[in-house]
C-alpha cells in the first residue's frame, strides 16, 4: 500500500486548506498502534468529554454536524441514530460496514490498515450515544491485513481500558467483534450484511422493518460505514461548528475519495466536500489525456460526460442535479483512448455475476443485459440494441427489487447507452445483419448472435 498516492497530501490546494479529519494518521509511521495514535490525540476525549454527555445531546450533536453516511446512500447519520427505539427491551447493536465491494472504492481498507484506533474511537462514541453493548465490524474476508490491524488495535484498546467492562468508571460496557464476510458484493447491502452476520445466506431483507427498529437478531441495529464512524470523534471534539467549517453548507465536512482511472496519481485523498472535480484531478497529479467522461461515485453511479464533469463539484447536491450521485466516493475519470462500450460491458458483467438471485427482474435482467452487451461487442449488435439495453435496465431500476442493487446495476447501463450512444452504434454498424430483429426471449435460438 505504500505505493498508493494521496498521502502525504499537501496542506492546502488552490488556496484552500485540506482537511485531515479521517486521514490524520495515514502517513504517520506506526500510526496504527495505540502508542503513536495517542501521541496524536487518540482517545483524549475518553472521560468527561464523552461520558458527561447524554445520549440525546450526542445524537443532536451529530444531527447538527450534518454528517451523512459515507457508504453510498448518504443518509443523515444523526437522524438514523435518532430512529433507534430507546425502550424496546432488546439490546441495540452497532454494525460497522467494512465490506467495501463497490468497484473503484478502496478507502475503507486504507482507514482500517492505517488508523484502526480512530474507528474504535468512533465505535465507542456511537456506542455510548446509542446504548450499544455489542459492536460488530463486518469486514470483507480477503482484507487480511486490515483484519489483523483491527484485531491488534482492539486488543490494545481492551488492555488500555477503552473497551470492556465499566468504561471510565461509568458502569457502561462495550465489546467489539471483528466478523469476516466471505466476499460478496451484496453483503455490503445492510440487510444482506445482517443476514450474513447471523449466519444465513447473504441476501437482502424486505424493508420495513428497517434495521434501526429490527436488525441483527431482530433487535434495533445501526449499520454505518467505516468512514462515517471515523468522522464522529472529530465532531465530538470540535463540535458541529468545527465540522461544518469544512465543506459546503448542505454537504458539510470532508470525504475520502478513491480515484482510479486516467489520472497520474491514483490513490485516496481527503478533501472538503464541494471541491470541483477538475481541481481534484489536478490534486491527483492531473488528467492523462483528454477527458471523455467520469464515473463520479463508484460503478453504480450514473456516468458523467466530460462537459458535465467540468461543471460538477464533489458534493451530494451538485451530483444529484446532474442525476448522478456521490456514492462511495470512488472517482474514475476516463480519457478519449477508452472505449465506453467495453467499460459498460465490464461493469454489467460484474452486476450479473453479483446479483444474489432473489428478485427476478434483477437476476434475469442483469444477465440479459450482460449477454446483449457481449453480443454487441462480439459484432452481433442489432439496430436498436441501445434502446433495448435501456429498456431492459429500466425493468430493474425503479425499485422492482428488494434492495438497491437493482437500481445500482441499472444506472450505469442507462447512462452509458444514453450519453455515449454513438460508441454503441459504431459497434452495431459493423454487423451486416444489424437490421435483423433480435429475438425477445433470452432463450430463443440465435437471440444473441
Ligand atoms: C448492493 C449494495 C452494496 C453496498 N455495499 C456497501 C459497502 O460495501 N459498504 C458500505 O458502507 N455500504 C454499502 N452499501 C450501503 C449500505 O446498505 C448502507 O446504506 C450503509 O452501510 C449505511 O452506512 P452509512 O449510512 O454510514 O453510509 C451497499 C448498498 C447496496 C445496495
Amino acid at each position: 500500500m505504500s505505493a498508493l498516492h494521496g498521502f502525504p497530501q499537501p496542506a492546502e490546494w488552490k488556496g484552500k486548506a485540506l482537511p485531515r479529519i479521517i486521514s490524520r494518521l495515514f502517513d504517520v509511521p506506526n500510526g496504527h498502534t495505540l502508542a503513536v495514535a495517542k501521541q496524536h490525540g487518540a482517545y483524549d476525549w475518553f472521560g468527561s468529554t464523552l461520558f458527561d454527555k447524554s445520549q440525546f445531546e450526542l445524537i443532536q450533536t451529530v444531527i447538527d454536524s450534518g454528517l451523512r453516511g459515507r457508504g453510498g446512500a448518504g443518509f443523515p447519520t444523526g437522524m438514523k441514530w435518532s430512529f433507534v427505539p430507546r425502550n424496546s427491551g432488546k439490546p441495540v447493536y452497532l454494525v460497522i460496514n467494512a465490506d467495501e465491494g463497490e468497484p473503484g472504492t478502496f478507502k475503507d481498507r486504507l482507514c482500517m490498515a492505517r488508523d484502526p484506533h480512530l474507528l474504535i474511537e468512533g465505535c465507542i462514541i456511537a456506542g455510548w450515544a446509542l446504548g450499544v453493548r455489542t459492536c460488530y465490524i463486518y469486514v470483507r474476508g480477503e482484507m487480511l491485513p486490515q483484519i489483523q490491524s483491527l484485531n491488534h488495535a482492539i486488543k490494545e484498546a481492551y488492555d488500555a481500558g477503552y473497551l470492556g467492562r465499566n468504561l471510565g468508571g461509568t458502569g457502561y460496557s462495550l465489546d467489539i467483534f471483528v466478523h469476516r464476510g466471505a466476499g460478496a458484493y451484496i453483503c455490503g447491502e445492510e440487510t444482506a450484511l445482517i443476514n450474513s452476520l447471523e449466519g444465513f445466506k447473504g441476501q437482502p431483507r424486505l424493508k420495513p422493518p428497517f434495521p434501526a427498529v429490527s436488525g441483527a437478531f431482530a433487535a434495533p441495529t445501526v449499520v454505518n460505514n467505516v468512514e462515517t464512524i471515523m468522522a464522529v470523534p472529530y465532531i465530538l471534539k470540535h463540535g458541529p461548528k468545527g465540522y461544518r467549517a469544512w465543506g459546503s453548507d448542505k454537504s458539510p465536512g470532508s470525504k475520502l475519495f478513491s480515484v482510479s482511472g486516467d489520472v497520474h496519481k491514483q490513490g485516496v485523498y481527503e478533501v472538503p466536500l464541494g471541491m470541483s472535480f477538475m481541481d481534484f484531478f489536478e490534486l491527483a497529479g492531473g488528467l492523462k489525456g483528454s477527458l471523455l467522461g467520469c464515473i463520479p461515485g463508484g460503478s453504480s453511479s450514473p456516468v458523467l460526460t466530460a462537459e458535465e464533469t467540468a461543471t460538477a463539484t464533489m458534493d451530494y447536491e451538485s451530483l444529484a442535479s446532474l442525476k448522478s450521485m456521490l456514492g462511495s466516493g470512488a472517482v474514475t475519470p476516463f480519457n478519449t483512448d477508452r472505449d465506453p462500450v467495453l467499460m459498460l460491458q465490464s461493469i454489467a458483467r460484474f452486476y450479473a455475476h453479483e446479483s444474489c438471485g432473489q428478485c427476478t427482474p434483477c437476476r434475469e435482467g442483469t444477465g440479459y443485459v450482460d449477454r446483449v452487451l457481449d453480443a454487441v461487442v462480439d459484432g452481433h449488435g442489432r439496430t436498436g440494441d441501445s434502446d433495448l439495453l435501456h429498456a431492459l435496465a429500466s425493468q430493474y431500476e425503479p425499485m422492482t427489487t428488494i434492495c438497491a442493487f437493482g437500481p445500482g446495476a441499472a444506472w450505469p447501463v442507462q447512462s452509458f447507452v444514453t450519453k455515449f450512444k454513438p460508441y454503441f452504434d459504431a459497434y452495431i454498424a459493423k454487423n451486416p445483419n444489424a437490421a435483423v430483429p433480435r429475438q425477445l426471449t433470452a432463450t430463443a435460438p440465435g437471440a444473441f448472435m
